[in-house]
């Protein structure tokens, strides 16, 4: 026994963004969470792309990599390879109560609205549509096309949370991070999980808010 927070499922896939789960995982890592991470073969050239992150294939050593990261205790991320059938994921007995494709692509997107599981990250999404557990699907593609909404709005309809990768501008971002926070703090608000990264709507007076005159401003 370990003691941990619950463990959740973080994905990657190839689409741009790969520092919204790379950060996501830190989070959750900081929280106590266990995690419990993919990343597809595309994510690994996304991230080779977009960050300056190296990441092995192999699980035992990107649960290194990660772990060294993120700064996680001995146990908290475990890693699973594309065709790791015997994973706990691959089962709706042995999955966490929750999962997040962080960056989605529309290729996963797609074979996750269809049923496909022709690898872990897509039958850990299936596992979770069928066992009616937490599914938040953080797509990217710009623009949509009549397939992606499609397949947006199928799942949704079945209960998956459809959190796309567009952050909001209303909390005067002045970093990247402040826009990647911004997205994984949704996220996070999904699965319960409190944080502090960016405040809530009406947590406090907003700049932008202040300088709107208005008939519910009452101070002089
Ligand atoms: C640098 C890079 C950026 C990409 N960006 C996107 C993207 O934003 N959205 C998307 O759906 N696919 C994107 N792709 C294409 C996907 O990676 C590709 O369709 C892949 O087959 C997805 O596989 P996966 O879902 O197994 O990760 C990108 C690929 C690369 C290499």
């Amino acid at each position: 026994m370990n003691d941990f927070n619950p463990p959740v499922t973080v994905a990657l896939t190839g689409a741009s963004g790969a520092q919204y789960g790379l950060r996501l995982i830190d989070v959750l890592v900081a929280a106590g969470h266990e995690v419990w991470v993919m990343i597809s073969k595309a994510a690994h050239m996304v991230i080779a792309t977009e960050t300056d992150l190296s990441l092995p294939a192999q699980p035992k050593r990107l649960v290194e990599a990660l772990t060294e990261k993120s700064g996680a205790k001995p146990g908290q991320i475990r890693c699973f390879g594309r065709e790791d059938w015997m994973a706990p994921v691959a089962s709706g007995s042995g999955a966490p109560s929750a999962m997040v494709i962080c960056p989605c692509s529309t290729g996963t997107l797609s074979a996750v609205a269809t049923g496909a599981s022709n690898n872990l990250i897509e039958r850990a999404a299936d596992v979770a549509i069928k066992e009616r557990r937490t599914l938040v699907m953080v797509p990217r593609e710009s623009p949509f096309s009549p397939i992606h909404l499609e397949h947006m709005l199928a799942l949704s309809r079945l209960g998956v949370v459809i959190l796309p990768a567009a952050p909001g501008f209303y909390h005067r971002p002045e970093r990247i991070e402040d826009l990647i926070d911004f997205v994984v703090a949704r996220i996070l608000n999904q699965l319960d999980i409190p944080h502090r990264l960016v405040p809530r709507w009406g947590e406090k007076d907003e700049t932008a808010s202040s300088n709107i005159e208005s008939d519910n401003n009452t101070e002089e």
